[in-house]
């Protein structure tokens, strides 16, 4: 079992890696599957704006893209791409990424958010609820 700190440190370690040449504001992300592997992944972001992709949905992707269906949890680390360190504001996930997971995570799946001073746990349904969903298209949400 990974700790919190943990995940963050190694969204951390993603976020220097971070592709973010037009807003400056670079993003790591440590995706956590039930057996304990861990995805990375930053922003990566492209002169034609619309093109880029946030660190969670890249993390995301290697994930999937590697065969993975299980997922427990994801930390996310964003800031000031010329600040070194930890970044002291937490960064939650974009709308569209919210809505990525919930294409691929259980309502119990947690968002981890820190800075040196705070640690935030949600959960996926906490972040999104009434998200949309082809299946519930007909039925009451
Ligand atoms: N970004 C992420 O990587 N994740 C989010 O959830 C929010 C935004 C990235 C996209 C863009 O490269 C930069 O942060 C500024 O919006």
């Amino acid at each position: 079992m990974r700790s919190e700190a943990e995940l963050l440190s190694l969204a951390g370690k993603a976020r220097e890696r971070a592709y973010c040449r037009y807003s400056n504001f670079s993003v790591g992300a440590a995706l956590l599957c039930d057996d304990g592997t861990v995805y990375q992944g930053c922003n990566i972001e492209n002169a034609s704006f619309g093109a880029g992709i946030c660190a969670e949905r890249a993390a995301f992707s290697a994930a999937v893209s590697d065969g993975r269906r299980d997922f427990s949890a994801i930390a996310i680390v964003g800031g000031d791409a010329e600040k070194v360190g930890f970044p002291d504001k937490q960064c939650p996930p974009c709308g569209i990424c919210r809505q990525f997971m919930s294409e691929l995570c259980r309502g119990d799946f947690r968002i981890i958010l820190g800075t040196p001073r705070s640690c935030s746990v949600y959960r996926l349904d906490e972040l999104l609820p009434h998200g949309f969903d082809l299946e519930d298209k007909h039925g009451e949400n």
